[in-house]
């Protein structure tokens, strides 16, 4: 493991790269394996930010032919509701009817996130949504969603690195780590 600056910062690492390259290596296989042979156009939705590092590392490891794109949203309140979603940057496409979009998270928690962007995406007539997300927590689920591909579950601690952040670090991280309690107790 390469040092960084900010490696003091973290408790453990509970994704090591090795573990990440096999997730991307089988999750892409099987998303291969499922969209070969569509008349139709696959669009790689990656939510910003944290899903960049993995959406990256995807799309260089998928072979059927992918266009990308993406969108950012913001939960607001603390209301259980799926509906407490705010859409920062949209989607715009003319050929949603044409189109099947898998979108690609970070990671889930409550999971009102990807269960609204779900139907969002839905009502806008796209071929079809799929789900795919690197993490999976499901200690912190508010709302029934399961993704169609999930990289791995983790239990419910404080995870950062490759894509994840804490107060907009550790981001560039290449593995998943457990971020020391004093950090964000401070
Ligand atoms: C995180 C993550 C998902 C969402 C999941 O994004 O990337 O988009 O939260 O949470 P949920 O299942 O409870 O909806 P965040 O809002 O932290 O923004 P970021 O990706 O820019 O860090």
């Amino acid at each position: 493991m390469a040092k960084h600056p900010i490696i003091d910062d973290i408790e453990k690492v509970l994704v090591s790269e090795e573990q990440i390259e096999e997730i991307v290596k089988r999750i892409s296989a099987q998303i291969d394996a499922y969209y070969e042979n569509r008349n139709s156009r696959l669009l790689l939705l990656g939510i910003l930010k944290g899903s960049v590092v993995f959406m990256g590392d995807l799309m260089k490891h998928i072979t059927v032919p992918v266009e990308i794109d993406f969108m950012k949203v913001s939960s607001y309140g603390n209301g259980t509701s799926s509906g407490s979603i705010n859409i920062l940057l949209d989607l715009y496409r003319k050929d949603f009817p044409n189109t099947d979009i898998l979108i690609v998270e970070d990671i889930i928690d409550s999971g009102k996130t990807l269960s609204y962007l779900v139907e969002y995406l839905r009502l806008k007539g796209a071929k079809s949504v799929r789900t795919c997300t690197l993490l999976d927590k499901p200690e912190r689920r508010e709302v029934n969603f399961d993704a169609d591909w999930v990289g791995i579950t983790v239990p419910n601690e404080f995870v950062v690195g490759y894509g994840l952040d804490y107060d907009e670090k550790y981001r560039a991280l290449p593995f998943i780590g457990v971020l020391k309690e004093e950090v964000y107790s401070q």
